[in-house]
């Protein structure tokens, strides 16, 4: 069976785009592929400095995995900081990443434009990211579209990696990125983001929700007229709803005498219909805490085993004798 692997960071609550860009497709993907999917705690770190809020993060998206309906029978769920592998190849792989590359990433970019100080661990974050992927001899990882390149560096490191060392030691993975949910728009248009404050997220309280759906960001115009079918609040309902809904809220838009408001609450009540049961379950896992860190402690050691045999060999490679 081909591995599946992919991560994502404990730096937020998760929204709507993480799981349509990306965690919908580890469920779907878990009869046809062996799952690797993990908690990216480490790559946290270049961003969240409280301990305290890590550490509820962390739970929260182990809560989230399995409450979206990720089986820990048939996929690996783990924490990235316990396989300390990842941090030793990444120090491997350092050595043959050029610092201008690292220097060209889009997202290292944007983050030094935003004013976020430029540390060592923001820049050499893809590093870290490949040996994640690299360690388990990834097929295919399933990201939404802002994680393109990082992939593509990633492919860079291992051919580097092969190369120099003349072996074919690091299997290069494939992105899997799906055209209709590559880039989830936030409530304001824009690629949905925690950082630009346009998020719909999941399991908030549905009180919350209605005010994250409510602030979609619409035209002024009259109720009465006919509006242009491809509005925010489309957009989203379209990743909801199949193509006949979507075709119905269309027609509604263009007949006129159908408001954003009203459209808003169908969205609404849409988005509660979907993550249903997904609440329900989450519900429960909450008063079971002891089985979620079982299932991330079990994941985590099957992970680690994985880990241990492949940076054994990337040791030998390279010439380190260290093997105890
Ligand atoms: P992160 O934590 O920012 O996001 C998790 C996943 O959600 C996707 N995503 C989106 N997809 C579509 N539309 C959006 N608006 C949207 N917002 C977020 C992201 O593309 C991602 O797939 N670097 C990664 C975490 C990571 C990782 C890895 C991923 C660390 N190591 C190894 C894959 C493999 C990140 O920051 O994702």
């Amino acid at each position: 069976m081909k591995r599946s692997l992919s991560g994502i960071q404990p730096s937020g609550v998760l929204h709507i785009g993480n799981y349509f860009g990306a965690m919908k497709q580890f469920v779907d993907l878990q009869n046809s592929y062996d799952g690797f999917y993990f908690i990216a705690d480490y790559h946290s770190l270049t961003s969240l400095t409280k301990a305290e809020t890590l550490k509820e993060n962390t739970y929260n998206i182990v809560l989230d995995y399995l409450a979206i309906g990720l089986d820990p029978n048939k996929s690996t769920i783990f924490l990235q900081s316990n396989v300390p592998e990842h941090t030793e190849l990444t120090w491997l792989l350092s050595n043959i990443t050029p610092v201008g590359l690292l220097e060209r990433g889009h997202s290292y970019k944007d983050k030094i434009a935003k004013g976020i100080p430029a540390n060592t661990g923001l820049l050499t974050y893809p590093v870290l990211m490949a040996a994640d992927i690299l360690i388990y001899d990834s097929d295919i990882v399933p990201v939404g579209k802002d994680q393109k390149q990082h992939l593509e560096m990633t492919r860079d490191i291992a051919m580097k990696f092969n190369q120099q060392y003349g072996v074919e030691f690091f299997k290069l993975p494939e992105p899997l990125i799906l055209d209709d949910s590559a880039i989830v728009p936030g409530t304001d248009g824009q690629k949905m983001s925690k950082s630009y404050n346009n998020t719909i997220n999941m399991f908030a309280t549905k009180k919350k929700l209605k005010e994250q759906v409510m602030s979609i960001v619409t035209d002024s115009t009259p109720l009465e007229e006919p509006k242009n079918p491809d509005n925010n609040i489309a957009k989203i309902y379209a990743l909801f709803n199949n193509i006949d809904k979507q075709n119905e809220l269309k027609d509604k838009f263009l007949a006129g005498n159908f408001g954003y408001g009203h459209a808003k609450t169908e969205l609404l009540n849409s988005i509660l219909e979907y993550f249903g049961r997904a609440r329900e379950k989450r519900e429960e896992l909450e008063k079971n805490i002891d089985y979620v860190k079982d299932v991330l402690n079990e994941g985590s050691k099957k992970a680690r085993a994985i880990a241990i045999e492949k940076i054994k060999k990337a040791k030998e490679i390279v010439g380190l004798i260290g093997n105890i």
